[in-house]
């Protein structure tokens, strides 16, 4: 048992999909549920952290003891994130964060006319709060990343580890069917010491345990004071 393993860190975990707005009623969105990082939310209160759970999105109950900042697109999930990343000892990405935002946004619902053709969305890159996380870490703190990835999973995964400087990657297969809105997952964390820990398919909490187990080995101890 992990016990209060956590007790005196503060953890941020990000949960749920985020949604780019095209106009006033539409958005491009993705499949995650949340489920994930709740469970990672829930596990570490009770192993006694103080955890800031940063949601888009998500139709779940916030769980009991965790600070929850609600946010909606990309780029104010970064804000949430970056902000209570500050004195933190661990963030954990587990969010669904889009690549792409519409370039535009339509100020008024977008019409069908008559005969035309639609106009098309023009895309543009979104921030790789990841990737920013992990290029102004303070010393000691301990990045973590998922990544869902449908092929050469762990090629992909370690060249994604190493572009984004996380400590830790959690990889999952997906498929349309095999990881969002399930209760359960199967995965391979990947962590920048070279290691690899299987985890094999069962409950988002089991999974939740052993990511914090792995940042609890990470992370330096507590000053005396
Ligand atoms: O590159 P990819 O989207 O597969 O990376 C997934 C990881 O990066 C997840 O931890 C996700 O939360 C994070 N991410 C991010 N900002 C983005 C895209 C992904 O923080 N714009």
């Amino acid at each position: 048992a992990a016990g209060r393993d956590l007790a005196g860190r503060h953890v941020v975990v990000s949960a749920g999909g985020t949604r780019e707005a095209i106009d006033p009623v539409r958005f491009i969105g993705n499949r995650s549920s949340g489920l994930q990082g709740y469970a990672l939310a829930r596990t570490a209160v009770a192993r006694g952290a103080r955890v800031t759970l940063v949601a888009a999105n998500v139709a779940l109950p916030d769980p009991a003891g965790a600070d929850v900042v609600a946010t909606g697109s990309a780029e104010e999930m970064r804000k949430a994130v970056l902000s209570a990343a500050g004195d933190a000892d661990a963030v954990v990405m587990a969010a669904a964060v889009a690549d792409f935002r519409p370039a535009g946004y339509h100020g008024s619902k977008i019409k069908k006319a008559d005969g035309a053709e639609p106009e098309p969305i023009r895309l543009v890159k979104n921030p790789d709060i990841l990737a920013e996380l992990g290029e102004t870490r303070r010393p000691g703190q301990v990045i973590v990343g998922f990544a869902a990835e449908t092929d050469d999973v762990l090629a992909n995964g370690r060249a994604k580890l190493a572009r984004k400087r996380s400590d830790l990657l959690v990889v999952n297969q997906v498929g349309e069917e095999m990881t969002f809105g399930r209760p359960d997952n199967a995965a391979v964390v990947l962590g920048a010491d070279g290691s690899a820990t299987e985890v094999p398919r069962g409950p988002k909490e089991a999974l939740a345990e052993i990511v914090w187990d792995l940042v609890a080995a990470r992370l330096e101890p507590l000053s005396p004071d």
